[in-house]
């Protein structure tokens, strides 16, 4: 089959597409023919030499994909052949042919095509865990929501106010948050020029924000920590701004702050089935209903992998990069 080789640790230029084996489909697992699968920053990291895979999982790129299933190992029983799914992968999603545990398999609506619904799960999940089991978000409630036009953060403004929490949502520029206001955010900061804290200061009444999806670490932990209510949850997501940060106790101590670190790719199968499971009952039936939409910034061929990773490096992308795997010579859908 084709699939996206590293050829060696470095810049989008490593990329090639080449022809690999097959996957082989172990106890349990479905084989399916991508249709699309999309990017995360963490491809970015691994194409560069800096994120392996877990343990015994495929060296490919791609954390997520949707298709169709063509084969069932021994003792999968189901979904049945032909059947449209989506799916969290630990890697290997830059391929034709993908193999994945069966019951991490979302059945896709309908309504949506394979560039759409590769767009979900790695967005969809990271933000349900982050937001909901993490950050305990209840209605009515205050979510500040950074990088909030990247694929994640898209995904959490729609959640977070879907759920009825207020959200306060940053982006680096204009255009960004204006797109972030389509889908749900009350209060937009454009970080480059404003600063979060006091605008979360401001919204709340001096309360601060009950909860802060942080992809950013380093650079704002002081910041989060000074807005952040009493008894606020600070669910640390990404890196992009460093790893590390002065953290004074006594004043985790006395407003009762937790901090929370979330990590998707090497949980057990166990988690993520339990995890894709939550996101079926509680979220999947309004992308049917177009309550929800997975935000997609533009569809490349699988063959131009390289410029899709260029496009997510410049930070150009609001909502998702897809690599179109099926009919892979099919032109970039939009820039
Ligand atoms: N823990 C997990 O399991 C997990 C799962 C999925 C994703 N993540 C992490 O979550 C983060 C977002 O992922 P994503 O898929 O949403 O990425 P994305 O679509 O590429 O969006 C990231 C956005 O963050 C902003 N940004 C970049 N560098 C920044 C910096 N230094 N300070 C502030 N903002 C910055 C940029 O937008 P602006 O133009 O607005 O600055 C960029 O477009 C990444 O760090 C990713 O690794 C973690």
């Amino acid at each position: 089959m084709k699939a996206i080789v590293i050829r060696e640790p470095g810049g989008p230029e490593v990329l090639s597409l080449q022809e690999v084996a097959e996957p082989s489909l172990g106890a349990g697992q479905i084989t399916l023919q991508v249709g699309a699968t999309a990017l995360n920053r963490a491809d970015l990291l691994q194409r560069r030499g800096l994120y392996p895979p877990p343990k015994g999982e495929s060296p490919l790129l791609g954390l997520e994909c949707a298709g169709v299933v063509v084969a069932h190992g021994p003792g999968a029983s189901g979904p049945p052949v032909g059947t449209r799914v989506m799916a969290l992968l630990p890697g290997g999603g830059y391929a034709e042919r993908v193999v994945v545990p069966e019951r991490l398999a979302l059945p896709i609506p309908d309504e949506l095509g394979f560039e759409q619904a590769a767009a979900i799960p790695e967005a969809f999940l990271t933000a349900q865990e982050a937001l909901f089991t993490l950050g305990r978000l209840e209605a009515g409630q205050t979510v500040l929501v950074h990088a909030a036009a990247g694929g994640v953060g898209s995904a959490a403004v729609q959640l977070a106010h879907a759920h009825g929490a207020r959200v306060v949502a940053t982006a680096g520029s204009r255009e960004k948050l204006e797109r972030v206001r389509s889908l749900g955010a009350d209060t937009l900061v454009d970080y480059q020029t404003e600063d979060f804290a006091e605008a979360v200061s401001q919204v709340t009444e001096g309360q601060g924000a009950d909860v802060v999806l942080d992809f950013v670490g380093g650079a704002y932990f002081e910041r989060h920590m000074r807005c952040l209510a009493v008894g606020g949850r600070l669910v640390v997501i990404g890196l992009l701004g460093g790893v590390s940060a002065d953290l004074n106790l006594a004043q985790l101590l006395m407003r009762r702050t937790q901090i929370l670190g979330l990590v998707m790719r090497s949980r057990s199968v166990a988690d993520k089935v339990a995890i894709s499971q939550t996101f079926a009952r509680n979220w999947l039936p309004r992308f049917a209903s177009g309550a929800l939409a997975p935000v997609v910034d533009s569809v490349f061929p699988l063959a131009d992998a390289q410029g899709a990773h260029e496009r997510m490096e410049r930070n150009a992308n609001i909502g998702k990069i897809v690599l179109r795997v099926s009919g892979s010579s099919a032109e970039r859908l939009s820039d």
